[in-house]
């Protein structure tokens, strides 16, 4: 055993899948910049004040925060999520709205670690700050839509709903409240703690036995104002315009408490575990002011890139990308010449590999196979007297004898050929 492994709810993102993670963030960034998104770059950590802002009664808080006192007695806390934290920037810059930026990184959460649940995981997201059009919110969700789509998934569902306005929320809140605290004896004690803490919380129980007590609970729809109802009448509308696919879940309540009107999440169905939302976001239209900006509405997603990687993997799809070499150079000359035409091959542009520690001729054979390279390039005692190099296709086993100087440019012509 090593002294030491990764803690519980942390993992090593080990090759190839590293690349993986790569490519996913580039394809996220290339679908939210076609739509005038911009890359920002947040604190892992910030003053705790910013995170106590994701709701006093959320598990977020009160329970899953990494937080501490550092040594210039500052209470902080690494980010659970980055949202809190690009509201504070907007608070604190000032820019221009509206503001569109989008994110990845990892985000800390002390939660019960599970396949598809870690306390270190990263996200992709955006947030557009500025705006409170309806159309906005169709534009936002559709970026996901299309992002799940480009990785290839078809198996995700999107719930919308809508928490309304603050008022509309507390009345809600309160009738919910009442109805079960009348129905108290169905409820599980853990569902009666959280009706304590947070009334929305008890719809998203999953327990069997109190699924037809929360299925018979008050809904949302009927405490929404005249403007919240029209907010989300458009949403839908939009989304119906762009043809995208949609489930209206009254039982949606999102784990943090900025939101206000719309709320959404996708659900991968091809996942098996109870972790499937592979992302949500909604509306936090008090949120910047609640960091002591100006009154900003702002609507944002983000999406677990763990997670998602994960429905990837149960839909056989966004494959990690190739590793493989174009030239594997086998020198059983002492190395000098691999070194040379390793260095040679990068310099125009060619993934080249080769073996250290003057391996023999059979071992390095080996590792050209395992390197998946298209060609090897051979030399041995008697080829560098002669000054040539035999090329070798590992696609068909055909090989040549080349002038050693003019190696790089003969393969990089059939390269070019075999690429094409
Ligand atoms: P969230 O629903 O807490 O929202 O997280 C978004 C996604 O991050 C989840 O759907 C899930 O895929 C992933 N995720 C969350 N926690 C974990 C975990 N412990 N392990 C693995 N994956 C996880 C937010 O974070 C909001 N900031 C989204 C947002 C942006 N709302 C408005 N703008």
């Amino acid at each position: 055993m090593p002294s030491f492994q990764t803690t519980p709810g942390t993992r090593d993102i080990l090759p190839p899948d590293a690349a993986r993670w790569r490519s996913f963030v580039e394809e996220f960034d290339a679908v939210v910049s076609l739509a005038g998104f911009q890359h920002i770059v947040v604190p892992m950590f910030e003053d705790l004040g910013v995170f106590q802002r994701l709701g006093d009664a959320t598990d977020v808080v009160t329970k899953e925060m990494y937080d501490f006192v550092d040594k210039g007695g500052r209470h902080v806390a690494l980010r659970p999520e980055q949202t809190a934290g690009v509201c504070r920037s907007f608070a604190q810059h000032r820019p221009l709205p509206p503001w569109k930026v989008w994110y990845s990184g990892p985000n800390f959460r002390y939660e019960r670690a599970q396949h598809g649940r870690y306390r270190q995981f990263d996200q992709v997201g955006v947030e557009a700050l500025g705006s409170d059009d309806p159309l906005l919110d169709v534009e936002v969700i559709a970026l996901a839509v299309e992002f799940f789509q480009n990785l290839g998934l078809r198996n995700v569902v999107l719930n919308i709903n809508s928490l309304g306005d603050s008022g509309d929320r507390a009345r809600y809140v309160e009738a919910l409240s009442q109805y079960f605290q009348g129905h108290i004896s169905e409820l599980s004690p853990e569902s009666v703690a959280t009706l304590e803490r947070n009334p929305l919380r008890v719809l998203d129980s999953k327990r069997e036995s109190e699924q037809a007590v929360v299925a018979q609970a008050p809904s949302i729809s009927g405490f929404l104002s005249d403007e919240a109802a029209s907010h989300f009448a458009q949403v839908k509308q939009g989304l119906d315009a762009l043809d995208i696919a949609y489930v209206v879940n009254e039982r949606l309540v999102r784990g943090l408490d900025y939101y206000c009107r719309t709320t959404f999440e996708f659900q991968s169905t091809a996942l098996e575990s109870a972790q499937t939302a592979v992302g949500g976001g909604g509306r936090y239209d008090g949120l910047v002011e609640d960091l002591g900006g100006p009154a900003t509405p702002g609507i944002g997603f983000a999406i677990g890139l763990d997670r998602t990687l994960l429905a990837c993997d149960a839909e056989q799809v966004f494959p990690h990308p190739s590793t493989k070499a174009d030239v594997f150079v086998i020198d059983t000359t002492g190395g000098m010449q691999a070194l040379q035409l390793c260095q040679q091959f990068r310099t125009a542009g060619f993934a080249s590999d080769r073996a250290y520690g003057g391996r023999a001729m059979k071992a390095q054979m080996k590792a050209a196979d395992k390197s998946g390279a298209t060609y090897a390039v051979i030399i041995g005692t008697d080829e560098l007297s002669q000054g040539v190099a035999t090329v070798k296709s590992m696609v068909d086993g055909q090989q040549e004898e080349i002038l050693l100087d003019a190696v790089v440019q003969h393969v990089a012509a059939q390269l070019g050929k075999v690429n094409s």
